[in-house]
C-alpha cells in the first residue's frame, strides 16, 4: 500500500510522513531529499544552468538511502553522505529550480516508482498523488498559512543552522518560501497541486501528532471500506454465483491477493482449460475483462453470462487488429484484461512458450502485468472433454506485479523480448511456489 503525502514546504510534511510511517510500520521516502541530493551534485559539478551537463550527471547519478543504527535516514550521492549538506538555503532554492526540468523529473520519478514497488510505504513530496503514484490508496495534501510555515522554517533553521537563522529576518524566510511556492506551483511539468482524490488537511493549528492521527485513521477507514470500486449489480450477482460454484465443487483457493493492484494491467495466466477465464475473473477482487470466442456468445445462457462478466467476442484470436485495438482501449481506460499469452491451451501442466501478443500490448499501452498461475483447472475440464468433471481442486495464484518502468528505457525489440521473458519467469515461479507447498506469500 502506498500513502502519498504532498504539499508545500513548512506544512510539516516530513515530520508527519515520518510519524505515519513509524506508526504503521511502513517505509518512508522523502522525495524532496532526492531533488536536493541531485541539486547538491549539480552544484559540485558547477553545472547549475547547463541542462546538457545536468543530463550527463543524471546518466550516472547514484543515489542511495541508508538507515542509521538510530533509525535515521541518511542520503548518499556516490557514497558521499549528503544528509546535512542538502539542507542549506542555497540547496533549497537550487532544488526548486532544477525540479522544473523535464529530464530531472523523468529520471527522479523513475527512481521513486522503483522504490515504491517494494512494499508498504509513505512517500512525501509535491507530485506523489498526482504524477508518481496516481493509484496510491491514500492521498493527503497538507497546507498551512504562510506565517505558520515561515515560523516553522525559522525554528528548523535555528535547530540545524543557528548562525544562518540569526542572520535572517522572518520576512526574508517568508519571501524565500513564497519564491519556492511560486516555482513549485507554476512550473510546467508536475506542478504542486492537490490530487482530486486527496484529503486536504490544514496543519496551521494542529500538532504533528494530531495530523499523524488523522492520517492513520483515514488509512484504517480505507482498509475497512472496500478496497476496490464497486462492481455493477449484474456483474456482482454472476460473480458471486460463479464464485460459490467454484468454491463448492472445486474447493477454489486464491493466493497472493495483496499483490493485486489498482489500475490498468494485463492479467497474464497459464492456460489449460475452458475453466481458466471464469476462475480468474471471480478470483479477482474487482471487475476484469476477458476475450472469448464469438461462437460462445451464441450459446443461449452461457453467452449472456459471459457478456455480463465483461467478456469481449473475438473472431479468431487476440492477434487480429481490431481485437488488439479493443484491448489497448480497455487498458488505456484503466481496466484489467485477462490474457493467456501462450496463445492456446496447453495439454500438460507445462507452460508453452509465450507468443508476442502480450509484449505488443504492454509496449503499446504501458500497462503493468499481473502474473497468475491456475492449478487444477486442467484436471477439472481437460481439453477434448465435452463437459467438466464435477469435483476437483482448483487454485488461483496472483504474483507480484511487473511494472512498465522496467522496460521503458529499452529499444522496442529488447523491451518486447524482456516483457515476454519476465512474464514467463514470473508464471513459472508461481507454479514452483505452489508445487513446493505454497508457504507464505507467492513471489
Ligand atoms: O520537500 P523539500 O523542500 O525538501 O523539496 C525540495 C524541492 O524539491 C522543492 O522545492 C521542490 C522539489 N520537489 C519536487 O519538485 N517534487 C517532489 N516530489 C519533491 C520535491
Amino acid at each position: 500500500m502506498i500513502i502519498a503525502i504532498d504539499g508545500p514546504s513548512g506544512t510539516g510534511k516530513s515530520t508527519v510522513a515520518k510519524g505515519v510511517a513509524k506508526k504503521l510500520g511502513f517505509l518512508f521516502f522523502d522525495t524532496g531529499a532526492m531533488y536536493r541530493s541531485l541539486a547538491w551534485k549539480i552544484m559540485q559539478e558547477g553545472a547549475v544552468s547547463d541542462e546538457k551537463a545536468i543530463g550527463k550527471i543524471l546518466d550516472v547519478f547514484q543515489f542511495d538511502i541508508q538507515t542509521s543504527a538510530e533509525g535515521e535516514k541518511r542520503y548518499f550521492v556516490e557514497n558521499v553522505d549528503v544528509t546535512s549538506k542538502i539542507r542549506t538555503q542555497e540547496i533549497s532554492l537550487l532544488a526548486s529550480q532544477v525540479s522544473t526540468l523535464a529530464i530531472v523529473r523523468k529520471a527522479l520519478v523513475k527512481i521513486q516508482r522503483r522504490f515504491g514497488h517494494r512494499a508498504n510505504a509513505v512517500f512525501e513530496g509535491r507530485d506523489m498523488g498526482t504524477v508518481v503514484f496516481p493509484d496510491a490508496e491514500l492521498k493527503i495534501f497538507l497546507t498551512a498559512s504562510p506565517d505558520v510555515r515561515a515560523e516553522r522554517r525559522y525554528r528548523e533553521l535555528l535547530l540545524k543552522f543557528p548562525d544562518l537563522a540569526a542572520s535572517l529576518s522572518k520576512e526574508q524566510i517568508l519571501s524565500e518560501i513564497e519564491e519556492r511556492d511560486h516555482n513549485d506551483q507554476t512550473r510546467a511539468i508536475s506542478p504542486l497541486k492537490q490530487a482530486k482524490d486527496a484529503i486536504l488537511i490544514d496543519t496551521s493549528n494542529l500538532t504533528a501528532e494530531e495530523v499523524i492521527d488523522r492520517i492513520v485513521k483515514a488509512k484504517a477507514k480505507i482498509r475497512r471500506r472496500k478496497q476496490y470500486d464497486p462492481m455493477k449489480l449484474s456483474y456482482a450477482i454472476v460473480y458471486h454465483v460463479v464464485r460459490v460454484f467454484f468454491k463448492l465443487f472445486y474447493r477454489l483457493r486464491i493466493y497472493g491477493l495483496p499483490h493485486f493492484k489498482k489500475g490498468a494491467a494485463i492479467i497474464a495466466a497459464n492456460h489449460t482449460s475452458f475453466f481458466d477465464p471464469p476462475v480468474i475473473s471471480i478470483s479477482c477482487p474487482e471487475e476484469v475483462h476477458f476475450l472469448a470466442r464469438d461462437s460462445l456468445f451464441r450459446i443461449p445462457l452461457l453467452g449472456r453470462l459471459i457478456r455480463i462478466l465483461n467478456s469481449h467476442p473475438v473472431a479468431r484470436d487476440a492477434s487480429d487488429a481490431s481485437t488488439f485495438r479493443q484491448l489497448v482501449n480497455l487498458l488505456q481506460q484503466g481496466e484489467k484484461v485477462i490474457l493467456f499469452p501462450e496463445g492456446k491451451r496447453s495439454e500438460t501442466e507445462e507452460l508453452l512458450p509465450l507468443e508476442k501478443g502480450l509484449s505488443f500490448l504492454v509496449y503499446k499501452s504501458h500497462c503493468s502485468i499481473q502474473p497468475v498461475y491456475v492449478s487444477g483447472a486442467r484436471d477439472a475440464w481437460k481439453r477434448g472433454r465435452k463437459l467438466p468433471r464435477l469435483f476437483g481442486k482448483i487454485s488461483c495464484i496472483f504474483g507480484s506485479s511487473i511494472e512498465w518502468e522496467e522496460f521503458e528505457d529499452l529499444e522496442k525489440r529488447d523491451a518486447m523480448e524482456k516483457i515476454t521473458q519476465r512474464t514467463e519467469l514470473a508464471i513459472r515461479s508461481l507454479k514452483r511456489w505452489f508445487e513446493e507447498g505454497a508457504q507464505g506469500e507467492p513471489p
